[in-house]
């Protein structure tokens, strides 16, 4: 092929209102449950995450992707008209139909785009940007917009402490445009995989065509998250480390030769047992979970985003995504910026 792909843009969005550990401990202490400040940050290393006020039209989950999106397209130098194609990656759409991504076409005005969702869960953005790199290096495509949102607090039961503690709200977007094969910044490699068999870790159950939500099935939280936060520990660990070193030697590279991981932001331990596993320094590790929690598809764009606009990735510095999530889907996605 004669084409590959490059990041040109970022932009991130996150709702106003933010929620502490403290607060979460006061809303749930309604329902007779019990945590603490010092339990989440010890076990997740998350202090606070924003909460989205879907009241507000500026605080939807299309509406984050659009603010993300059109910073994304201000730091590429294009406008919404450039936009061949938006992939929307989100399990939390602000409607079933129609899509997010024409939503959110419609309040950016990208009129000549085409526009479609996909829902790989946390690693949806990953997922989101290989798909983008193939219509663009097969020609179909010369600019694509891939956004990553999540209105997850929507769908927190709040009588569960194990998983309500852990999500937040936000969006990230990036540009990726077309450029020569050989050219030394672009995408470089990648590697994905699925498992069906483990769809019960971590499951909306009812809401779907296949259960709908009844008021007995509302009373049971049936639409709202189930977790089996262990056993997804265990297995984010394994994947996590498989797809890092499979992408890198598809581009026979290792751990020495990367500068930055940005790994999925669930729990801090997870990512410290992923780093220990690669032989991998924290301080080469991008972090904003503390700030935001689990923001599912949002949380690789946004701190990819932060890190950009700090100054701290340089031109020609190798950047490793690694996503995992429900499904159980995961992935990762190499690049020199
Ligand atoms: N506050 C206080 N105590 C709690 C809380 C809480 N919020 N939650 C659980 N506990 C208690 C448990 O009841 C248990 O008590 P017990 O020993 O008396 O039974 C004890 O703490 C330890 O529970 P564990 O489940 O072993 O705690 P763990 O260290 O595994 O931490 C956590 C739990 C934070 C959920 C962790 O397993 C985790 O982060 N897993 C991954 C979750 C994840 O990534 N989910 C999203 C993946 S898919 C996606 O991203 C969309």
């Amino acid at each position: 092929m004669n084409y590959a792909a490059r990041i040109t843009g970022t932009g991130s969005a996150h709702p106003l209102k933010r929620l502490t550990n403290d607060d979460v401990a006061r809303r749930i202490a309604r329902h007779g449950i019990e945590t603490s400040d010092q339990w989440i940050r010890d076990r997740t290393g998350i202090r606070e995450r924003r909460v989205a006020d879907v009241q507000s039209s500026a605080e939807t989950n299309s509406s984050l992707g659009a603010a993300a999106a059109q910073k994304a397209l201000e730091m590429a130098g294009r406008s919404a008209e450039d936009i061949d194609q938006i992939i929307y990656a989100t399990c939390t759409p602000d409607t079933i139909i129609p899509s997010t991504s024409c939503w959110l076409q419609q309040k950016i005005g990208a009129e000549r785009a085409w526009a479609m969702d996909i829902n790989a869960a946390c690693s949806g953005f990953v997922y989101g940007i290989v798909t983008a790199e193939q219509f663009i290096r097969s020609g179909h495509a010369r600019t694509c917009l891939v956004v990553g949102a999540e209105v997850l607090t929507q769908f927190v039961n709040w009588r569960d402490r194990n998983s309500c503690i852990l999500f937040g709200d936000g969006a990230g977007a990036a540009v990726l445009e077309q450029v020569p094969a050989r050219t030394p910044r672009r995408i470089l490699s990648n590697h994905l995989l699925s498992n069906g068999d483990l769809n019960g870790l971590f499951l909306i159950a009812a809401g779907g065509s296949k259960l709908e939500v009844t008021p007995e099935r509302y009373h049971q939280n049936l639409h709202k998250i189930q977790m089996n936060g262990r056993e997804i520990f265990k297995v984010a660990v394994r994947t996590l480390v498989d797809c890092a070193e499979r992408t890198l030697a598809k581009n026979q590279m290792t751990i020495e030769d990367l500068d930055w991981f940005v790994p999925h932001q669930a729990n801090i331990r997870i990512i410290e047992a992923v780093a220990e596993r690669l032989k991998l320094s924290m301080d080469r590790v991008l972090i904003n979970l503390d700030r935001f929690g689990n923001t599912s598809a949002a949380t690789i764009p946004t701190v990819l985003d932060e890190a950009l606009r700090e100054g701290r990735i340089q031109t020609g510095q190798t950047v490793l995504f690694d996503a995992f999530g429900a499904g159980l889907t995961a992935g990762a996605v190499l690049l020199r910026w």
